[in-house]
C-alpha cells in the first residue's frame, strides 16, 4: 500500500466512499438500554459471559427466525420436526461467517467460486484466504447474467476434479460457490428480479452450487413512488426462501443450495460484529461444526444477549422503520437530485435507483447505501477519483475497486460508486458538485481515458 495522496486544497474532506452509517444513526440509547437489561439479568449475563452453544445464543436464534419470518413473509412455515431457531446460526457478522462457510463447505482445489461483478470488494480477500480460485460473472440487467454463468459452470464441470479435504459427516463440499448481493447490491444498488432468483436456484441445483447471498441491506427499503408509504415487509424473497419453496422442494435431509448471510452491522452498528446465517437446518448444523465454533461456541456470545434484547423489545425494528429508513430515503433523494443537477449535464448516467418487483406495477422501491454511476466512455473513473481527491478533497470509489480480483474479464473503467449513508446530509450535494468539477477538469486536461494501470491501491482513496 502506498501513502494516501494528500489533497492540494483547503476544502473540507467529503467522503462518499465509506459504507458506514452516519454516527447520528447509531442507536446508542437503545443499545445502552438493551445491554443494561442483558447484563442485569442472571439468566442472560451468565450464559453471555460463558462459552456458548455451537450455533449460538438460543434466544437470539429464535428471535431472528421470528423476525425474518415476519419480514420475509414465511412466519410459522416450518417443516415437520423443525424447531424455531433451527434455521439460524449466530455469526460474527457477514464477513466472519463467509470465512467459516468456506472452511466447512469448500475445497481449495475442488470448489470454484463465482462472484457477481461488480462485487463487494472486501469479500475477494476472504475467498483468496481460503485458497479457492475466483471467477467473475457479469451482473447483467436482471442481477446475474445466467447464460454467462451457465457456460462457466458447464466448462468447469467437464474438467476432472479432485479434492484436498476429506469428507466430514456434518458437511458437504460443493463443486461451486456463487456469491452475490441480490438486494440493493453493494456496489451497484441493483436488485435481482424474481425470475432470475428462481433460475439461479435451478442452475445451482443442477451444478451442485452453493449460493451465498449477503442479505445485509434488505430491511433498509423505502418507496420511490410519491405518496406511497414505505413497505414494512420485503418485496422479494431471498434466494434461501426461493430454494426452500421452489418445486421440487429439497428434502428434510438436504443441505440446500443457498445460504443467507445476515448482519446487524447496517441496522444496529458495524462494531457489534454480530450477524446470523440462515439456511436449511442441516446446513446450519454443519456450519456450527466449524472448528472455531466447536472450540467455545459461536462468536459474539455476549453481544448476542444484548442484540436479543433489542429484538425482543421491538427497539431494533422501531429504529429501522422510524430512524434509518426515513434518513436513508432522504439522503438518497438528495444525492439523486444532485446527480441530476450536476452530473447528468456532463453525460453521466445513473444505475438503478428504483426497482419494481412486478412488470405490471409502477410502484418502485429502493434501499441500501449506494448509487452506481457511469461516466461517459471517454472519461476514466480512476483518473477522476484521483483528481477529485487532490483538487476537491472528495473521496469516491472508482469501478476498478469492484472488479473481481484475479479475473479481469469483467471491468468497470468508467463507473463510480457513491455512498449516501455516511457523510453529513448537508454535504451530499456538495460532494456530487465537486465530483462534477473533477470530471470537467479531467475532460479539459485531455487525460480522460487513461486508466492508472495495476491494482487499485485502496490507500489512494481513503
Ligand atoms: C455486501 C456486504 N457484505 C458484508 C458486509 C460486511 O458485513 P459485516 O460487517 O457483517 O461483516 C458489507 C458491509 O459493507 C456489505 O456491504
Amino acid at each position: 500500500m502506498g501513502d494516501a495522496i494528500p489533497p492540494l486544497t483547503p476544502k473540507k474532506e467529503i467522503n462518499l466512499l465509506r459504507g458506514w452509517p452516519h454516527f447520528s444513526l447509531l442507536p446508542v440509547e437503545k443499545i445502552k438500554k438493551a445491554s443494561q437489561k442483558a447484563l442485569a439479568d442472571e439468566k442472560t449475563v451468565i450464559p453471555g459471559l460463558c462459552y456458548g452453544p455451537d450455533p449460538g445464543f438460543q434466544p437470539l436464534r429464535e428471535s431472528i427466525q421470528r423476525w425474518t419470518g415476519r419480514f420475509f413473509g414465511d412466519e410459522g412455515k416450518m417443516r415437520d420436526g423443525e424447531k424455531i431457531g433451527d434455521r439460524i446460526c449466530i455469526t460474527g457478522g457477514a464477513s466472519q461467517n463467509l470465512a467459516c462457510v468456506l472452511q466447512v463447505f469448500s475445497d481449495p482445489i475442488y470448489t470454484n467460486v463465482w462472484m457477481v461483478a461488480p462485487c463487494y470488494f472486501l469479500a475477494c480477500r476472504i475467498f483468496e484466504d481460503s485458497g479457492v480460485v475466483i471467477g467473475a460473472v457479469p451482473e447483467g440487467d436482471e442481477g446475474v447474467d445466467l447464460e454467462y454463468l451457465r457456460k462457466k459452470l458447464e466448462t468447469e464441470d467437464a474438467k476432472p476434479a479432485t479434492r484436498l479435504k476429506s469428507q466430514k459427516p456434518w458437511s458437504k463440499i460443493y463443486r461451486h460457490i456463487i456469491y452475490c448481493v441480490p438486494t440493493f447490491s453493494n456496489p451497484s444498488g441493483k436488485t435481482m428480479s424474481l425470475t432470475c432468483r428462481q433460475s439461479l436456484i435451478q442452475l445451482a441445483r443442477k451444478h451442485d452450487a452453493l449460493i451465498i447471498t449477503d442479505d445485509v441491506y434488505d430491511s433498509l427499503l423505502w418507496s420511490t413512488t410519491p405518496s406511497t408509504s414505505n413497505p414494512t415487509k420485503a418485496v422479494l424473497p431471498r434466494l434461501i426462501d426461493v430454494d426452500r419453496t421452489l418445486e421440487p422442494t429439497p428434502g428434510k435431509d438436504s443441505f440446500g443450495n443457498a445460504m443467507s448471510n445476515g448482519s446487524f452491522s447496517k441496522i444496529a452498528g458495524p462494531g457489534v460484529r454480530t450477524g446470523w446465517a440462515e439456511a436449511s437446518p442441516k446446513f446450519i448444523y454443519g456450519l456450527s461444526q466449524c472448528g472455531s465454533s466447536r472450540s467455545g461456541g459461536a462468536p459474539s456470545q455476549l453481544t448476542a444477549t444484548m442484540i436479543n434484547e433489542l429484538l425482543v423489545s421491538g427497539d431494533l425494528e422501531n429504529h429501522i422503520q422510524n430512524t434509518l429508513i426515513p434518513a436513508y430515503k432522504r439522503r438518497c433523494e438528495f444525492m439523486v437530485d444532485a446527480i441530476t443537477k450536476y452530473l447528468s449535464p456532463l453525460g453521466v448516467s445513473v444505475g438503478e435507483t428504483s426497482f419494481s418487483s412486478t412488470s405490471s406495477s409502477s410502484d418502485g422501491v429502493f434501499g441500501g447505501y449506494f448509487i452506481w454511476i457511469d461516466l461517459p466512455s471517454d472519461i476514466n473513473a480512476e483518473v477522476v477519483s484521483l483528481k477529485a481527491r487532490q483538487q476537491e478533497n472528495l473521496i469516491v470509489a472508482p469501478g476498478k475497486l469492484f472488479e473481481v480480483y484475479g479475473d479481469e474479464s469483467v471491468t468497470f473503467p468508467n463507473s463510480i460508486r457513491l455512498c449516501f449513508s455516511f457523510e453529513e446530509e448537508k454535504d451530499l450535494a456538495e460532494g456530487v458538485e465537486r465530483l462534477g468539477n473533477a470530471i470537467k477538469a479531467v475532460r479539459e486536461s485531455g487525460a480522460g481515458n487513461k486508466g492508472l494501470g495495476g491494482e487499485v491501491d485502496l490507500a489512494l482513496f481513503r
